[in-house]
Parts: structure tokens; C-alpha cells; sequence
């Protein structure tokens, strides 16, 4: 079964095809990232602006990319939240115009639940990657991106239960912030992550760890390194080694904590900012059971996510319709 996923969200224009909700047939992503970077952050309505120019585009590219057409295809499936409501709009009203064009079963997804799924694509030219990555249940995802910082129990195929997340900035929105106050550019969790390369963990930043709660701080994090950076006669790779490495401790001693307390049999680490290598190695030196976690492209939003996770949602006969309308503001668990 081919499911065509459309992934609109954010600052990312991306349509894909996945076989059977693991097999990577075309993966097509149009990153807004230079065009947003003049203005230091994402403009909502440039971003869905973009979103309508080159969307279209880029789901012809992805069939002609699988050497598909659209009668091999066997459903929609489309980011519908959380994200920016502009962005959304547009990814939903193609979907939902291709689906009663070309009479096509349509699911309207969950970006949170999408960056999980991106556990278990297997990419095409690693076909090695597929036997280690067999979902395991109960599971622990750690969920961390631009908008969010989640702590999820996955009890199974679409069952899951929310432990913990940020009661502020995301871990993702933190880096954004603090490259923009080193004056290393956007976007910052990849500049913090280089500049960091040069620099050591050594300044006193501190660390909300609210204990008896799962859920994460980061606002106070960004305010100490504003403080830091005006006394002056730091280096900016020391502030950012301390700083990512602040976010990373953090991160890791909660889902780790949480591991042992549930007794979870894997846990499944996504989203933007686990590009970082830094909480990739620290998490799976840390953890005491089998961590998976996605090759770098596939942890930034993409579209094969979008369809593998809808995939599964289809196969469990759920359907969306016309009705399908965007929820910005969509949580998971
Ligand atoms: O999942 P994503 O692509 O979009 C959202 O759903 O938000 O995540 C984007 C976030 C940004 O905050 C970006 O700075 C961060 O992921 N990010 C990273 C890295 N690459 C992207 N953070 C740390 N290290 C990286 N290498
Ligand atoms: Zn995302």
C-alpha cells in the first residue's frame, strides 16, 4: 500500500511516498530556512506564502521521484496540526482537493505522532537499518523540536499517554534563542551544535530540573546565558558547549529517569533537535534499554513521517473526509 504525505507545518514543504508505512519510496523536502533567516526567525505569513508556491511542485516531483503515477497511489495522508495555522491550511486543502479528485482515502495526522514514526523508515539505499528497528512496546518517545519538549508513553500502535513536557520555551525554540543571542544565526540548534565544536561546557548555567515532574524549563536557561553574555569575557564556543550541553543533561536525565521508573522496553528519540549529536550519543550512553533514533534527515520535518504514521491510522480503518480542517494548537497524549 502507497500513501502519499504532504507535510506543511512549519517552514518545510514537503510530499513523500512510503510503502506499507516503512519503505521510503520518494522523499522530497523545499526548506524555507534562507529565506526566513534574513529576518532571523520564521514570518508565519511569508512561510505559508511559500508553502502555496511550491507545494504543488513538489508532490510531482515526489511521484516522478518514486517513477509513480497517481493510480499507484492508495492514499493521502496530511499533516493537519499542531503548526502554524497559514502553513497548515495549505498542506490540508491539497490534500483534501487531490483526495476528491482523484477519489482517494485521506488521513489527516498528527505532526508530534509523525516525528515518532520517523523511528521506523527504513531508507531506501541502508537496508540494514530496517531489522533494528521493530517497534517494541511499552516505548518511551522523547519528542523534541522548534514547538515542543514531550515525554510520551507509547503503550502501543497509536495508544499514548503525555508524562511530561515544556512548561515554556522548547528545547529547539531555547538554541533559537540562544544563537540569536551569541549572534551565531538561524537556525540556532545547527549553529549552537558548530560553534559548540570549538568550545568546552565549562560556564555555570543552570538547570530546572522541577523534580517529581516529567515536564521541562527551559525559559530560565536562555535568561542566565543573556546575563553571562552582557558581564562580557566569554567566548561564544564556550557559551554554546555550555549551553547546548545544559539542554542535553536535562533532556537525558528525565527520559532516562522515566525509563526506569516505567519499565519501557525501548525509547524512540525524534524531532528537530535530535539531529543534535551530542543528545544522540549522550542519550545512548545514558539509557537502560535500546534507544532508536532516526538518521539526521528524517528527524527535521519531512513528508515520509507524515505518511508512514498515516499509514497506520488507515490500516486501522480511521479515515478523515472533507470536514478535515487544521487544529494549530493539537497535542498528543
Ligand atoms: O522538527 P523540526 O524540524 O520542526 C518543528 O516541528 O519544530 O525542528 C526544528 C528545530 C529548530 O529549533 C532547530 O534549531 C532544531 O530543531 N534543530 C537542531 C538541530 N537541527 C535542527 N537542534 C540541535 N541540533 C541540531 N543539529
Ligand atoms: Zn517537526
Amino acid at each position: 500500500m502507497k500513501i502519499l504525505g504532504i507535510e506543511t507545518s512549519c517552514d518545510e514543504t514537503a510530499a513523500a511516498v512510503v510503502e506499507d508505512g516503512t519503505k521510503i519510496v520518494s522523499n522530497v523536502v523545499a526548506s524555507q530556512v534562507d529565506i526566513h533567516a534574513r529576518y532571523g526567525g520564521i514570518v508565519p505569513e511569508v512561510a505559508s506564502r511559500q508553502h502555496l508556491l511550491t507545494i504543488i511542485p513538489i508532490i510531482h516531483k515526489a511521484l516522478a521521484e518514486a517513477k509513480l503515477t497517481w493510480q499507484d497511489i492508495d492514499g493521502i495522508a496530511v499533516t493537519f496540526g499542531p503548526g502554524l495555522a497559514g502553513s497548515l491550511l495549505v498542506g490540508v486543502n491539497v490534500a483534501k482537493a487531490i483526495a476528491w479528485g482523484k477519489n482517494l482515502p485521506i488521513i489527516g495526522v498528527n505532526h508530534l505522532e509523525a516525528h515518532i514514526y520517523a523511528n521506523w523508515l527504513m531508507v531506501r539505499d541502508k537496508p540494514t537499518d530496517y531489522a533494528a528497528k521493530t517497534p517494541v512496546f511499552p516505548c518511551l518517545c522523547l519528542i523534541v523540536s522548534g514547538g515542543h519538549s514531550d515525554l510520551i508513553l507509547m503503550e502501543k500502535q497509536g495508544q499514548f499517554k503525555k508524562l511530561g513536557r515544556t512548561r515554556d520555551d522548547a528545547s529547539g525554540e531555547a538554541l533559537d534563542k540562544a544563537a540569536r543571542i551569541l549572534g551565531l544565526g538561524y537556525p540556532g540548534g545547527p549553529a549552537i551544535e558548530q560553534a559548540a565544536k570549538n568550545g568546552t561546557p565549562c560556564l555555570p548555567l543552570p538547570r530546572a530540573w522541577l523534580k517529581g515532574s516529567y515536564d521541562f524549563s527551559f525559559s530560565g536557561l536562555k535568561t542566565s546565558l543573556w546575563h553571562l553574555v552582557q558581564k562580557g569575557g566569554i567566548s561564544s564556543a564556550d557559551a554554546a558547549a555550555s549551553f547546548q550541553w545544559a539542554i542535553v543533561d536535562v533532556l537525558v536525565a528525565k527520559t532516562v529517569e522515566a525509563a526506569k521508573q516505567l519499565g519501557v522496553k525501548q525509547i524512540l528519540l525524534s524531532g528537530g533537535v535530535a539531529a543534535n549529536q551530542v543528545l544522540r550519543s549522550h542519550l545512548v550512553n545514558c539509557s537502560p534499554v535500546p534507544v532508536l533514533i532516526p538518521p539526521i534527515h528524517l528527524c527535521t520535518d519531512n513528508a515520509a513521517m507524515v505518511a508512514a504514521c498515516g499509514y497506520y491510522h488507515l490500516q486501522a480503518g480511521e479515515s478523515s473526509n472533507s470536514a478535515l480542517d487544521v487544529i494549530p494548537s493539537l497535542s498528543l497524549g
